[in-house]
């Protein structure tokens, strides 16, 4: 059984509860993460906790823990579950509390909720254009809001998106704007390649500032044998490209090789994934 972490206090999952007036189910008035963790080995533990502590800010919502209380607690919970797997996820959400009543307005003095609980997750794919798991996306206009910047809880739009790539068979849907630039997808960061170059969308409003995103990029451009550019992405461009990838810190780098029903490139993983992943992985715990 799953030990979660409720305000200050590690018990079984399927016992945790809060109060229906908390702003977290009212509103989706919250801030999560969902961290890694290989063998007890987490990826990019420190740049999470940081993404949390500024979506926190950005809608005020006053948590004193510091980020090494945030480690502490986050590292604690993963040891407690080793029962559950060697991989694990953990999924950890602050929300703005409960009040008495329901108000939009932010209340004060109300104790925000922290909620945290691990996961079995998948074995790491193996760096292996052979072998590699292949995805399939369908595409449709990114019809959520304007601060995807922020991790918030309310994730309404990102899942009616992703249901529409789920009814239509795929395992993802990508997401571009009115202009016909690729934002992300549902819930994971796109990646092209075309002619051997690795291209992503600018960090804006726009888009998620995926960790995985941030280590894939860190990490080619510290390697240097492959060449990266952040800029607008556009659909004409995806369409055309050689290779897609969707990163997240669930499925790390994953190449799509089905886009809308046709074959991304050749139809096959590309030479440049399995590079990059090799990569990747080489630097992921560093993170
Ligand atoms: N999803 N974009 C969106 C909209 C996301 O929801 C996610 C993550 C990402 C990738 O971010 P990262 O590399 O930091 O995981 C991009 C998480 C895993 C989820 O909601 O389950």
């Amino acid at each position: 059984m799953s030990i979660a972490y409720l305000n200050g206090e590690y018990l079984p999952l399927a016992e945790a509860r809060i109060s229906p007036l908390d702003r977290g189910f009212l509103f989706g008035d919250g801030i999560y993460e969902v961290i890694p963790y290989y063998n007890g080995q987490s990826v990019g533990l420190m740049p999470h906790i940081e993404r949390m502590i500024n979506g926190l800010a950005a809608i005020e919502i006053k948590s004193t823990l510091t980020a090494d209380d945030w480690k502490t607690l986050l590292d604690d919970l993963i040891a407690r579950n080793s029962e559950v797997g060697e991989n694990l996820g953990v999924y950890v959400h602050v929300s703005r509390g409960a009040d008495v009543k329901r108000l939009h307005a932010y209340p004060e003095n109300v104790e925000p909720t922290i909620f945290a609980f691990a996961f079995k997750i998948k074995d790491p794919e193996p760096a292996d254009r052979t072998q590699a798991h292949q995805y399939s996306m369908i595409t449709t206009e990114d019809l959520r809001w304007q601060r995807c910047h922020i991790k918030s809880t309310a994730l309404l739009g990102n899942v009616i998106h992703y249901q529409e790539g789920h009814a239509a068979g795929a395992d993802e849907a990508m997401l571009f704007n009115a202009k016909g630039e690729l934002t992300e997808g549902s819930s994971t960061n796109v990646f092209i390649v075309k002619d051997g170059v690795v291209v992503t969308p600018i960090q804006d409003n726009q888009i998620l500032p995926g960790i995985t995103r941030r280590i894939v990029l860190d990490s080619l451009k510290a390697d240097g044998s492959i060449p990266v550019e952040e800029r607008i992405v556009t659909m004409d461009e995806v369409r055309a490209a050689d290779e897609v990838w969707i990163t997240s810190s669930s499925k790390e780098i994953a190449p799509v090789t089905k886009l809308d029903g046709k074959p991304v490139g050749n139809g096959e993983v590309g030479e440049v994934w399995e590079k990059a992943f090799k990569i990747y992985t080489a630097a992921k715990f560093d993170a």
